[in-house]
């Protein structure tokens, strides 16, 4: 089965909020869904899409950065 894996990084927990949202529209669409804190991903191999959310703080947020560069061959 097709699973998204809707990922955030939050700064004081509006992004956790919209992560969630994101994924239960994905849900109705009949797709499954989780939602993971980026801290918690350690692979993104397995999934279909992959939504990535993350907030501005002074520029995006240095480990929404981190994150790109460590799974930018996945
Ligand atoms: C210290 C600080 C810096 C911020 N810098 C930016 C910024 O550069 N650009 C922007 O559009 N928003 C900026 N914001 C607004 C945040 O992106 C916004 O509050 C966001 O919803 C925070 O998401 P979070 O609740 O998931 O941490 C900043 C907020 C804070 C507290």
């Amino acid at each position: 089965m097709e699973k998204t894996q809707v990922i955030y990084i939050t700064h004081s927990g509006t992004t956790q909020d919209v992560a969630k949202a994101v994924s239960e529209e994905v849900i109705k669409t009949g797709v499954e869904a989780g939602v993971l804190p980026a801290e918690h991903v350690k692979r993104l191999t397995g999934y279909s899409a992959v939504v990535l959310g993350a907030p501005m703080i002074m520029g995006w947020h240095r480990r929404v950065l981190k994150f790109l560069r460590q799974h930018k061959p996945e």
